[in-house]
């Protein structure tokens, strides 16, 4: 039996990012984000939502760029500052002892220590209510070398990203299952 609990948001879980921006006078800031995705592939995309008071939706519109960084499950507190501090009166790159590195083609900063890190350009922002969709074209995928696999992939084990359950808590990644288009093979019919 399934009750229904109201118009919850019921996705289960989420990534949790941290994306990069410039403000106007050029200082770097960081936003954790859990509303965040990929949703293109071709050209290569991602989506985050942000609310329009947030510091860095205005940094957004300005520059027309940000970066997504997916932190390690060793670097919790430093993301969960920065999805409380705001860029309008925090440094949070210095106060979380991060190494900002700018972008070679897009105008946003990186993070040093995050093993992945995406530049990319703002190609759309759609009002859908208490937040704005950003989609953003990837223009540059970094991954630290210490977790790429020779197949040109970053080991999942090693990136060991944070894991949300939507407004409560994090968890690191659970144990391989299977490779992907495997297990169902055994449902298609002739
Ligand atoms: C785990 C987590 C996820 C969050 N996800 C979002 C989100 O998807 N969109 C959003 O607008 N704010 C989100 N926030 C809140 C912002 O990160 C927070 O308000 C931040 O302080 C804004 O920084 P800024 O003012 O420097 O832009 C999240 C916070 C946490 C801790």
């Amino acid at each position: 039996m399934k009750k229904n609990v109201g118009r919850k948001l019921g996705i289960y879980p989420t990534p949790v990012v941290v994306v990069g921006t410039y403000d106007k006078d050029g200082k770097p800031n960081l936003i954790t984000l859990a509303w965040a995705g990929i949703c293109c592939s071709e050209p290569p995309s991602v989506q985050i939502s942000i609310r329009r008071e947030r510091y860095s939706h205005k940094a957004i519109m300005e520059r027309r760029a940000f970066s997504v960084n997916v932190p390690s499950v060793k670097y919790l507190a430093e993301t969960d500052y920065a999805g409380m501090a705001s860029g309008q009166n925090a440094d949070k790159f210095k106060a979380a002892n991060l190494t900002s590195v700018r972008g070679e083609l897009a105008d946003a900063p990186m993070v040093l220590e995050f093993p992945i890190s995406m530049e990319c350009r703002l190609t759309h922002c759609v009002e859908v209510g208490s937040h704005d969709l950003f989609v953003g074209e990837i223009l540059a995928c970094w991954i630290e070398e210490e977790v790429l696999q020779p197949s040109g992939r970053p080991d999942p084990q090693k990136v060991a990203p944070l894991v949300f359950i939507p407004g409560s808590e994090y968890f690191a990644l659970g144990e391989l299952l299977s490779s992907a288009y495997g297990p169902g093979k055994k449902l298609m019919r002739e």
